[in-house]
């Protein structure tokens, strides 16, 4: 090629490069909590872990430490632990024996669909419960027994094996609890998934928890003053889809709560994901990434929230994530799936979700956190040099999740108002004031898009209050939606051999009159002095 339509080439995209498109727009912020403002806790973001590797997770003869230390960042951050749910899927699939150590488990062949498929037999032994002694002071967790089976010697030695181990010094001194106990995960897919025959309803459902739950709760001496309680429900299926007719109202109709089981549930949980990766085919990062989409996702859970909070229950997506069958290649292994799980996340506090359990497996491509050496590509399941552990893009939309909340106990927040397809803001109040705001932009910007477009962004104020001149702007800096690493946070890179944060901390104070400029894929954490 001759140099002169390359140097014209080159020309023309360095015009486009110093083009971009700078939309502008004034959002309003209320200086005082505005009346219902969603209470944020600490641990809103938290951990769904499949326990067919729960030994990889924490660590069988000594801590996993580099699942302690990326743990250990948001009780820096919010000093409160990530709760963590042990169990989904493979719960179901588990049978206890005195002979076995800690796990034995069964796996079908990895394909380029599911390169680390779950196992279908996992066989567990007292010391895979033990081994939750290795979790950080004060971690709360939600651990699933198996119901699937319709086997209740194995949900009854699971639950004295899970007492056990709670009871144990190692476990007591580190205050890690037992908060809840769930039987059956997507007990709703059990007709589907061959666990039941074709009598199997919601009615048939409620009877045969009642009678697991009796003998659960028994065996674990639960009441209504113990600190354990149970989880309700544990569906996949939302009930506007209705395929099946399980829902919390319908297990409410039936009278579930008023069992002598039913009145130890204190937490509803309901699974999500916003499509599926079961079958392969393609999924769209820009999809996942749509403000509308995200929106149309969570509210389609408001009917089921508030006949939950109705009955004075709490409501947590107890398991959930971008694409189910763990996550698809490009979408959710990218920074694109970090801003969705931001967005994603803080959104679902506006419809009074109170805590979302992000489901992360051994390889899964959706990971906050990849615990133990990988061998396989987790994209299509093929050999790769040993892929030391290390975090993945959406950890660090959990940090600045956690940011955002800080460790006064006392965080809510709200939603900004922005007329912008896809600018999402929130605010965020300490004791009812002001103190900070999220402002995420969800257009997923690629190599080759060409000028990078941004939104300017200026605040007004509103209603009692006050704040300084100067505000600190923190960055996440993405390159490419579709990166799998290499992001920022403030100019701090978490993507180290020990999981702990590293470099230079880089935040700017500037006037709150100057505004913000959000670049496309960018999400900014602005805290007012
Ligand atoms: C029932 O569960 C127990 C304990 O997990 C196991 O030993 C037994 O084999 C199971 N029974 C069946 C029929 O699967
Ligand atoms: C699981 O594996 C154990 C040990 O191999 C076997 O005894 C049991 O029958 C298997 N259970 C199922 C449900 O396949
Ligand atoms: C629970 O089930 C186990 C296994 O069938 C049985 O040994 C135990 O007595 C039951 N406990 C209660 C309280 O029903
Ligand atoms: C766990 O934390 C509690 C409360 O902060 C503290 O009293 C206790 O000593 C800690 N235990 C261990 C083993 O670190
Ligand atoms: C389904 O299983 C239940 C109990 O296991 C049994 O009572 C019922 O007859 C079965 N229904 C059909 C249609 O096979
Ligand atoms: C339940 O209470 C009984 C009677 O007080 C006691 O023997 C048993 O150890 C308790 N079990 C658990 C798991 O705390
Ligand atoms: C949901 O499904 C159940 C059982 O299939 C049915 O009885 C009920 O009418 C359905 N509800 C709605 C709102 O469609
Ligand atoms: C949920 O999000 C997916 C993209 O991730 C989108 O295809 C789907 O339409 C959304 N559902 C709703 C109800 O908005
Ligand atoms: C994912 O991205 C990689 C790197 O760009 C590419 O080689 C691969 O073909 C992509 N996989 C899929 C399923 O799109
Ligand atoms: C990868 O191989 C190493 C060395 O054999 C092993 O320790 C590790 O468990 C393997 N990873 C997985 C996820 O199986
Ligand atoms: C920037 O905005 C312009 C005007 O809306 C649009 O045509 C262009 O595609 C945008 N560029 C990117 C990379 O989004
Ligand atoms: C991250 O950056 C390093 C150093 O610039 C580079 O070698 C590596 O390929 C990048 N990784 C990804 C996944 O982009």
């Amino acid at each position: 090629m001759s140099p002169i339509p390359r140097f014209t080439m080159w020309s023309a995209h360095f015009i486009t490069l110093i083009a971009p498109i700078v939309s502008a727009i004034e959002v309003t912020i209320p200086l005082t909590a505005p009346p219902g403002a969603a209470p944020l806790m600490g641990n809103l973001v938290s951990l769904s872990i499949e326990q067919d590797r729960w030994t990889d997770w924490a660590g069988t003869t000594e801590p996993n430490t580099f699942f302690n230390n990326v743990l250990d960042n948001f009780i820096q951050i919010t000093n409160t632990p990530p709760f963590v749910r042990i169990g989904a899927d493979s719960e179901d699939h588990t049978d206890f024996s005195y002979d076995v150590e800690y796990g034995e488990d069964i796996f079908p062949p990895s394909s380029t669909i599911r390169p680390y498929p779950e196992a279908t037999n996992i066989t567990v032994g007292q010391g895979f419960y033990n081994i939750i002694s290795h979790l950080p002071n004060g971690t709360q967790v939600h651990w699933g027994v198996n119901f699937r089976e319709y086997n209740l010697t194995a949900a009854y030695l699971e639950t004295v094996a899970l007492m056990n181990a709670f009871s144990s010094p190692a476990v007591v001194e580190k205050y890690i609890t037992l908060k809840f106990i769930e039987i059956g995960n997507e007990a709703d897919l059990y007709y589907h998934n061959k666990g039941r025959n074709s009598s199997w309803n919601v009615q048939e459902y409620v009877s045969e928890w009642e009678e697991f739950a009796y003998n659960v709760s028994t065996t674990a001496n639960l009441s209504d003053c113990s600190y354990t309680k149970l989880i309700g429900a544990a569906f996949a299926e939302s009930s506007h889809n209705n395929l099946s007719g399980f829902s919390p109202q319908a297990i409410f109709n039936l009278g579930i709560l008023e069992s002598p089981a039913g009145q130890l549930i204190e937490t509803i949980s309901q699974h999500h994901y916003s499509g599926s990766f079961c079958t392969g085919g393609g999924a769209v990062l820009q999809d996942l990434m749509t403000k509308s989409y995200i929106r149309g996702n969570i509210s389609a859970f408001s009917p089921d929230v508030e006949a939950t909070l109705a009955k004075g229950l709490d409501y947590i997506l107890g398991e959930t994530n971008s694409m189910s069958c763990h996550g698809a290649p490009n979408v959710s292994n990218t920074a694109g799936a970090a801003l969705w799980l931001l967005d994603y996340t803080l959104y679902a506090t506006q419809v009074g979700i109170s805590r979302l359990h992000f489901h992360d497996g051994i390889g899964y491509k959706y990971n906050l956190i990849q615990p133990t050496t990988l061998n396989y590509s987790i994209l299509d399941g093929s050999p790769i040099e040993p892929l030391a552990p290390h975090v993945q893009p959406a950890y660090y939309a959990a940090i600045i999740a956690a940011e955002a909340i800080g460790s006064s106990g006392a965080t809510q927040a709200v939603e900004i108002s922005i007329d912008e397809d896809n600018v999402a803001g929130y605010a965020f109040y300490e004791h009812g004031v002001l103190s900070k705001a999220v402002f995420i932009n969800l257009v997923a910007y690629f190599s080759d898009a060409g000028a990078r477009n941004s939104t300017h962004i200026d605040f007004s104020f509103t209603g009692p209050g006050y704040t300084s001149d100067n505000m600190s702007v923190k960055t996440l800096e993405i390159g490419y939606a579709s990166d799998t690493a290499n992001l920022t946070w403030g100019g701090q890179t978490y993507e180290t051999s020990d999981g702990r944060v590293s470099g230079p901390l880089t935040v700017d104070v500037v006037p709150i009159c100057s505004g913000i400029d959000l670049q496309e894929t960018e999400a900014i954490l602005v805290t007012f002095l």
